[in-house]
């Protein structure tokens, strides 16, 4: 498509939460096509490899619906920095969803940095729905690990996979 509106909605996804995918279905309405862009190295060390984030997120995605006016979707590793990342991909936007005054900090940073090292890509906010706000994948971390009811703020597929690497958590930590 000539004059493609392209976005890129990166992220950890360490897992998906049912947030995230809030994020992604209301992106949908505003651009042509959304790259999902999974961080190989995420500065943390994550609960699901690489490859099960991959994964997880292309089912996941494989079933919301696009075409007619929604953004095609697509879910690509992201190696290295976001803006170059952004620039190989033909975006003109960086989609972040923010939650609470607590995501302001760290993201008005990031955001800086980027356009100062990329001028052309926008860096787009979108404010998580009032149900999602209070969703990270951190605490659904916790939560999962300290037996607390975690099945709201993920996918029912994803909640099932972190039921399974909680056990393998635990498994390793005996
Ligand atoms: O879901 P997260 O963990 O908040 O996502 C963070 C992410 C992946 C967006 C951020 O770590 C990132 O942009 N990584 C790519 C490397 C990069 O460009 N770093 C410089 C940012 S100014």
């Amino acid at each position: 498509m000539i004059n493609e509106r392209v976005g890129v909605y990166p992220g950890s996804f360490d897992p998906i939460t049912t947030g995230h995918i809030d994020i992604i279905t209301r992106a949908q309405g505003l651009m042509d096509k959304l790259i999902v862009g999974v961080a190989i190295n995420t500065g943390k060390s994550p609960l699901f490899s690489f490859d099960e984030r991959m994964e997880m997120l292309r089912r996941e995605l494989g079933d919301l619906p696009s075409g007619n006016g929604l953004a095609e979707l697509e879910v690509r590793p992201i190696d290295g920095l976001l803006v170059q990342f952004a620039r190989s991909c033909g975006a003109s936007m960086i989609v972040r969803g923010l939650r609470a005054v607590s995501d302001f900090d760290y993201e008005f940073q990031m955001a800086g940095m980027n356009a100062r090292m990329e001028k052309d890509v926008e860096t787009v906010f979108l404010m998580a729905s009032e149900r999602h706000t209070f969703i990270a994948s951190r605490l659904v971390k916790e939560v999962a690990l300290l037996g607390g009811d975690y099945r709201s703020f993920v996918p029912e597929r994803v909640g099932h996979q972190l039921a399974k690497a909680v056990e393998r958590y635990r498994e390793r930590a005996d």
